[in-house]
C-alpha cells in the first residue's frame, strides 16, 4: 500500500469510536491495535452480507489475493487467484477419503476448487448468511453439491466435535479475528490428530512502528475492510505452539501478492463505470486508495503483505 497516499486519504475520514485490543494472540504492533476498532463476528458477517456479491465480482471469483511469480508474469487476476488457492490446497495433502473444513468460505469458489482438485468432502463456514446462500448455489451450479456444503458458523466458536476434520483451509479469514491464538485453538480442537492446516494471514513488520500517520492510515484501511490488526510472520511459531499445533511452513508472499492492489482497484473502477457506483462500504475502500500509483508501489519494498502458514496437529496432542 502507498503509505504516503493512504495517510493523506485517511485524514479525510473522521475517527470513529476506538477501544484498545487485548494483546493476547496479537503482536507488538501496539499502534495499530490501539487504532483499529474491535468488530464482532456479527458486524463482520453483516459487512459480507452487504458486499460479498460485489466483492466476488471485483476479486474475479474468490475473495483473496492473487499470486504472481514476478513483474513479467502477466497472468490475469482470476487465474492468479485460483493459483493461490491451488498452492494452499496442495499443502493440505487431502484426497477422496478426507473431510476438510473451509473456515471463512466466502462465496464458495475455493471450496469448489478444493473438492474438484482432490475429491475431498468440504464443509465451508461463514458468519454471513448471504455467503452461505451464494456458496451453496455455486456448489449446485458447479455440480459438486454432493461433496461440498456450507453452514453459518463462527470460527471463534465452532459447532463441531473434536477431531471432526482431516484438514482445515483458512484463506484470508483469520484476518478478521483479533485473537489469532483463540481461532488456532478452535482449529486444533476440530482437527484429528495429524490433521493439517493451511492458512493465509495479513502481515506487517517492515518498520513503520512509531510512524503515527502511517499507522493511522493503515488502521483506516483495516477498519474499512473490517480487518483486525495485522500480525507479524515471526509471531506465528508462538501462536501455533500455544494452540497445540506444529509449524511446518511460514512463507512471506508479499512480493507475489502485491500485484493484487492494482488489479483490484482497476476492477472497482470498472465496476463504477458499469454500474454508476459501489456499495458504500466498498466506496470507502475505493476512496482510500484513490490516486495511488499502484505500478509505482509494486516497485517499492512491501511493508505489508500476506503470509502462508502450514501446520499440523501432532499425533500425540490432546
Ligand atoms: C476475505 S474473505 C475470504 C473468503 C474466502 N476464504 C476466499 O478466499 O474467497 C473472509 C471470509 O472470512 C469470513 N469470516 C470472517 N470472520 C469470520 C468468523 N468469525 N467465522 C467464520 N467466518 C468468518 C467472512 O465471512 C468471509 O467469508
Amino acid at each position: 500500500m502507498s503509505i504516503e497516499r493512504l495517510r493523506t486519504n485517511a485524514r479525510d475520514f473522521t475517527e470513529g469510536a476506538r477501544r484498545p485490543l487485548s494483546t493476547r494472540g496479537f503482536n507488538s504492533n501496539a499502534g495499530q491495535a490501539a487504532r483499529t476498532p474491535v468488530r464482532s463476528p456479527k458486524e463482520i458477517g453483516e459487512f459480507y452480507d452487504r458486499n460479498s456479491r460485489v466483492l466476488t465480482e471485483v476479486f474475479a471469483g474468490s475473495m483473496h489475493y492473487g499470486y504472481w511469480t514476478g513483474p513479467d508474469d502477466d497472468t490475469g487476476f482470476a487465474a492468479a487467484s485460483e493459483r493461490l488457492t491451488a498452492i494452499m490446497i496442495e499443502k493440505l495433502r487431502v484426497g477422496p477419503d478426507d473431510t476438510v473444513l473451509d473456515l471463512g468460505c466466502g462465496t464458495g469458489k475455493p471450496a469448489v476448487q478444493l473438492a474438484r482438485a482432490t475429491g475431498a468432502r468440504v464443509v465451508g463456514v461463514s458468519v454471513s448468511a448471504e455467503e452461505v446462500e451464494l456458496a451453496s448455489a455455486l456448489a449446485r451450479s458447479e455440480g459438486v453439491a454432493d461433496l461440498v456444503r456450507f453452514e453459518f458458523a463462527d470460527a471463534t466458536d465452532l459447532p463441531f466435535a473434536p477431531g471432526s476434520f482431516d484438514a482445515v483451509l483458512a484463506l484470508e479469514s483469520v484476518v478478521h479475528i483479533p485473537d489469532r491464538i483463540n481461532v488456532l485453538q478452535q482449529i486444533a480442537r476440530v482437527l484429528r490428530p495429524g490433521g493439517r492446516l493451511a492458512l493465509t494471514d495479513s502481515i506487517t513488520g517492515r518498520g513503520a512502528e512509531g510512524d503515527e500517520e502511517a499507522e493511522l492510515a493503515m488502521a483506516e484501511v483495516l477498519d474499512a475492510w473490517r480487518h483486525a490488526p495485522q500480525v507479524r510472520a515471526g509471531n506465528y511459531p508462538r501462536f501455533l505452539r500455544e494452540a497445540g499445533l506444529v509449524a511446518d511452513e511460514i512463507t512471506d508472499i508479499a512480493e507475489n501478492v502485491k500485484y493484487t492492489y492494482g488489479k483490484l482497484y482497476a476492477a472497482m473502477d470498472e465496476y463504477v463505470r458499469k454500474h454508476g457506483d459501489l456499495p458504500p462500504d466498498l466506496a470507502r475502500i475505493f476512496d482510500l486508495g484513490d490516486g495511488v500509483d499502484w505500478a509505482e508501489q509494486e516497485k517499492e519494498p512491501q511493508r505489508d503483505g500476506i503470509v502462508i502458514i502450514a501446520a499440523h496437529r501432532s499425533d500425540t496432542s490432546r
